[in-house]
């Protein structure tokens, strides 16, 4: 396990690597994506530990091999894991330092949208033709059951809250504060008592 300051720089350097990564097929690039959710979140009146969760919730996807640029991965003893679910893998990385409520926002953000296109008709009508293929891939809308077992996590409402958070981080300009400012929450939140 990681002391807390070395996790807090692993963690940043992963958000500075997503500079360099575009955000799926979205004009921003991860770190902006993360930078702006988080920014929602705080606007919001989020508390502390659901605006780490939004800025981290992508994690998962800043700790594999991006295409070209592999090669800027990791460095020293760090090896990048094999692709999986990034909300599963973000969560994996992080599990020893967070809450269990930014751990269960993490992972189950697509979840939250498989939810969302259940529970609300009208987003399952806005979702983009690329955002329709993803849902498939994630399992598609929820059956009954697994509407009834999300509702009843206590963090449900905040995973959908971050969900809606991820879904208007995405727009090129907007304003987002300093991973600096992100960062001291950040810090705040990581806990080496698990
Ligand atoms: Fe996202």
């Amino acid at each position: 396990m990681k002391g807390a300051s070395e996790m807090t720089e692993f963690i940043r350097e992963r958000l500075e690597d997503g500079k360099h990564r575009q955000y799926g097929q979205e004009p921003v690039s991860e770190l902006v994506h993360a930078l702006q959710c988080a920014t929602l979140a705080e606007d919001e009146g989020a508390d502390d530990e659901l605006v780490v969760a939004a800025l981290l919730h992508d994690f998962g996807r800043l700790v594999v091999e991006d295409g070209d640029l592999s090669d800027s991965v990791g460095g020293g003893s760090w090896t990048p894991p094999k692709h999986g679910d990034h909300g599963e893998l973000g969560a994996e990385q992080l599990h020893e330092y967070f809450s269990d409520r930014i751990l269960f926002c993490i992972r189950n953000h697509a979840e939250a949208k498989r939810y969302l296109c259940t529970a609300e008709p009208e987003y399952f009508a806005r979702l983009s033709k690329g955002s329709v293929v993803t849902l498939e891939k994630q399992g598609g809308k929820m059956d009954e059951e697994e509407r009834a077992t999300f509702e009843s996590s206590p963090y449900c409402a905040d995973v959908v809250r971050l969900r809606r958070w991820d879904d208007r981080g995405k727009v090129p300009g907007a304003e987002a504060k300093s991973l600096d400012h992100w960062m001291a929450k950040v810090e705040q939140q990581i806990r080496t008592d698990r």
